[in-house]
């Protein structure tokens, strides 16, 4: 399979982040089906934006590293056309699944999904882009990780990584998780994990500082802010955030105590919410970075 090296099962999958790719298959994946459309619906703005600042071109071969469902894959697979390719890779075979049967209905040639650890495959080293939407936070060892995704580029080839900004940018999360912190301690340090975490990207100087560690050169930020739908309804919107949002983390981390404040602070959220309903659900800030940087070659 051009741009992949051998066919990898999850069996087959041999990774330092094992613990991480655990709680992403076990509890991350039902979640993310569950809330797909709201988050799919969030996260495209950013990459919408960013695609229209840097727009793939036709012919290019890109990789889409922490490809989850698949969108981003299949949308650029449409924008490089039948001269170009498309490889997404992610860490959970439930997630690669979906985009195999979505790309089904397609009709595109020009795209393959694979189940892959993006910090240590052997990839090709034969892309134009490396892409990720909000798939380059979670890695353990990040230098390590960004080194091996500039491995896979051409001379000049460009990465393109979407990352959140601070949690403060980010009410959408930051409200609620404001609201659980209030109540009850923040998780222990030890607690099962996904990663370093979706803001361990946020901060510009330790991004830069690992570009250059890795060998990118020219590290450049652009903002994107997008207002999000997070539910149709402000309960919609209180079962997403206790659900999947940090909120939620800090309530199930606590125990018993968390399931003791869980009532008042599924009433503090839902009322919350409900100032934040418009016409189009529930809606509130999201801000992040796309992020670019080159590799010399
Ligand atoms: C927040 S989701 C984003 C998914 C997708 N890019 C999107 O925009 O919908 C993060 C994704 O990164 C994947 N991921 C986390 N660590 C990974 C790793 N080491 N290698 C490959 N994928 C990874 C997860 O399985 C998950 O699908």
């Amino acid at each position: 399979m051009a741009g992949w090296s051998a066919a990898v099962s999850m069996e087959q999958l041999i990774t330092p982040n094992a613990e991480h790719v655990k709680v992403w298959n076990e509890i991350l994946v039902p979640k993310f089906r569950r809330f797909r459309q709201v988050l799919v619906g969030g996260f495209s703005g950013h990459s919408d934006a960013a695609f229209a600042k840097f727009p793939p071109q036709p012919g290019q071969r890109v990789l889409d590293v922490g490809c989850g469902f698949g969108e981003t894959s299949l949308q650029l697979a449409s924008m490089v056309g039948p001269a170009g390719y498309v490889l997404g890779v992610d860490c959970c075979d439930a997630f690669i699944e979906t985009g195999r049967d979505d790309a089904r209905h397609t009709g595109l040639h020009n795209l393959h999904f694979a189940v892959a650890d993006a910090q240590v495959a052997r990839f090709d080293t034969d892309f134009d882009l490396c892409f990720s939407r909000f798939g380059t936070m979670f890695f353990g060892s990040p230098v390590a990780a960004l080194r091996n995704l500039r491995r896979a580029l051409k001379p000049q080839g460009r990465l393109m990584m979407i990352v959140w900004r601070d949690i403060g940018d980010n009410p959408w999360l930051g409200l609620p998780k404001g609201i659980a912190q209030a109540h009850l301690p923040a998780p222990p340090d030890d607690a099962p994990n996904c990663g370093p975490g979706p803001f361990s990207m946020a901060d510009q100087a330790t991004v830069t500082q690992m570009l250059t560690a890795a060998g990118f050169e020219a590290p450049s930020f652009m903002r994107t802010d997008v207002r999000s739908c997070i539910g149709a309804t402000p309960q919609a919107a209180v079962e997403f955030q206790l659900l999947l949002g940090p909120a939620g983390e800090i309530v199930r981390e606590a125990g018993e105590a968390g399931e003791r404040k869980r009532a008042i602070i599924e009433a503090e959220v839902l009322a919350l919410l409900a100032k934040h309903t418009t016409e189009q659900g529930v809606v509130l800030g999201s801000s992040a970075w796309c992020v670019t940087a080159r590799n010399p070659g």
